[in-house]
């Protein structure tokens, strides 16, 4: 089909001037028909590689909406229950919008509910795929189940989903008592939630439960909801569906990894001072996202019984509410200390046998087996992955320059660099050795004191300079 097919017949110097002479004249069209014959191939490939990889199972409107019936329907059976079935299946306060992502049957659906925008997901399309609660069968059909047994099981059941060993609790409890703000037992505390309840669980009521508590990440947000701004909220459930607060979640393609237009500005400090359209600049947006990056970061490192490990750290696992808070939205890749400890634990015959994603320990060369305390930390691979791309000096351009941007990349790059010895210094005594480098700890201040310090500079000197750019070009405020 090619021209270079042809090439070995006789006469090959003609045939060449030939073929040159139609190429000349006509290049524009083969390089088109080129091009297309390419870009089909590529499609068709794309296609292909998608259709195995979600098992042809694409996310369509159709497909989405029938789900949602199904669901209202043994709703309607008395199968399901959940706060927001009324209003899903009899008020019509809950609009389905458009459907995000199906993977292996997981379904993740954009809505509306009561005008405000949410998320709806399922671990799985059916119902009657989840495990039955194994009590229903026993217990008379009639009688309901008591919230202690519900505790029980629920609480159990959290624990395994989450790696959190039960001795484990305890001695954390026993031990850390009054230091580290630790909140001790996470499982228990969601059984004392359960428990407040004194009205006993209807059979559809425990079965949508049990459904939602073998979805983990439904699991994790729960368990953490009260505990943390930095997951989502759950906003409510029905059946197996549960709605979470619709956030923006980041891109790899975006020079500032959020999209930023849609902020909000609160009103207290934003209206007196930014411009005319009471707007941050991009450049503070970023700055305050940083600072709500740190927050997490600390929060995971010292507000649980067990640290909280992230171990696919991109853009695209982590979203921003219009405040600017930043949420770690895939939780898949989020372990507490130990189950972390127990997937890093494998055979090894070097340091690179240990990586689990971006958590990664060392390899004891003597035993053959990793190191199970993680030997980086979510902050340096944050630093890296998300920091070092934001301060870089050649996204910067002129304002790179400035002391304290110099000052902040450097922060940054040493942040990213504090791989090594991280874990040795916090065996020490919690307070570690005053001299000796620059621990987690320091960085983790001098990254805050330095953010800190940009914003009031941002603030206080350029602002006349500040209000022309953002009047000039409201819209191209992606460019710092
Ligand atoms: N609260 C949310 N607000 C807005 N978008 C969301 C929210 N939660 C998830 N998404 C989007 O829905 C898609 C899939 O969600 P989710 O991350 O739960 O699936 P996943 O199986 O964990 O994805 P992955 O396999 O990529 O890790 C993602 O593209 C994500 O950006
Ligand atoms: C879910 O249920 C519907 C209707 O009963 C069925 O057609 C579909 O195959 C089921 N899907 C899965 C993944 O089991
Ligand atoms: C747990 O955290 C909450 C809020 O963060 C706090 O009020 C409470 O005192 C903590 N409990 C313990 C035991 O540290
Ligand atoms: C790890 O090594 C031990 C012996 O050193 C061996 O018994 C075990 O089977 C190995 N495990 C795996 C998963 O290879
Ligand atoms: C390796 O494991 C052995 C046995 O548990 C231990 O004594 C030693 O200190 C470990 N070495 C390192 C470098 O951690």
């Amino acid at each position: 089909m090619l021209p270079g097919g042809q090439g070995s017949g006789g006469g090959r110097l003609g045939l060449l001037r030939w073929l040159g002479l139609r190429l000349w004249s006509r290049r524009g069209t083969l390089v088109f028909a080129l091009l297309w014959f390419g870009s089909w191939l590529f499609l068709n490939g794309l296609v292909l590689v998608h259709r195995s990889i979600m098992m042809s199972d694409y996310c369509t409107d159709d497909k989405s909406q029938r789900i949602l019936q199904r669901l209202c329907v043994e709703f309607g059976e008395g199968v399901v229950t959940g706060d927001m079935c009324e209003d899903m299946c009899v008020l019509g306060l809950v609009d389905y919008k458009r459907c995000l992502y199906y993977e292996n049957g997981k379904k993740v659906m954009e809505g509306r509910w009561r005008g405000k925008p949410i998320i709806l997901k399922s671990k799985l399309e059916n119902f009657s795929s989840y495990e039955p609660l194994g009590i229903l069968d026993y217990q008379d059909a009639a009688e309901d189940v008591s919230p202690l047994d519900m505790v029980f099981y629920a609480t159990l059941e959290v624990r395994n989903s989450l790696g959190l060993a039960e001795a484990d609790e305890e001695e954390e409890e026993g031990g850390r008592g009054g230091g580290g703000g630790a909140n001790s037992s996470l499982a228990r505390l969601w059984g004392k939630k359960l428990k407040k309840r004194d009205k006993s669980f209807s059979r559809a009521e425990l079965a949508s439960l049990w459904s939602l508590l073998q979805q983990e990440e439904y699991t994790f947000l729960r368990l953490l909801q009260d505990l943390s701004t930095h997951v989502a909220k759950v906003l409510g459930s029905c059946g197996h569906f549960y709605a979470v607060e619709y956030l923006s979640a980041g891109h790899a393609w975006d020079q500032n990894i959020f999209s930023l237009e849609d902020v909000v500005v609160p009103g207290r400090m934003g209206r007196d001072r930014a411009g005319p359209r009471g707007r941050w600049t991009s450049r503070e947006m970023v700055h305050r996202i940083a600072l709500s990056f740190l927050d997490m970061v600390w929060h995971f490192d010292n507000d649980f019984a067990h640290k909280l490990h992230l171990c696919d750290i991109k853009p695209e696992n982590f979203a921003i509410r219009t405040d600017l808070t930043v949420v770690a939205i895939d939780v898949d890749m989020a372990f507490f200390e130990p189950k972390m400890q127990d997937i890093l634990e494998q055979n090894c015959s070097s340091d690179d046998d240990c990586n689990f994603f971006d958590c990664s320990s060392r390899c004891n060369l003597s035993r053959r087996r990793c190191n199970p305390r993680r030997r980086n930390t979510n902050l340096q691979v944050i630093c890296e992955k998300i920091f070092r791309p934001w301060f870089s000096p050649t996204l910067l351009g002129a304002k790179a320059g400035l002391p304290l941007q110099v000052e902040l990349q450097r922060a940054v790059q040493e942040c990213s660099e504090t791989d090594g010895g991280v874990d040795e210094r916090e065996d020490d005594a919690a307070g570690g050795r005053p001299g000796g480098g620059s621990s987690s700890r320091d960085i983790h201040q001098r990254l805050l004191n330095i953010l800190t310090r940009l914003l009031h500079e941002g603030g206080a000197s350029d602002e006349g300079r500040r209000e022309r750019e953002e009047r000039g070009h409201a819209h191209t405020s992606l460019n710092f």
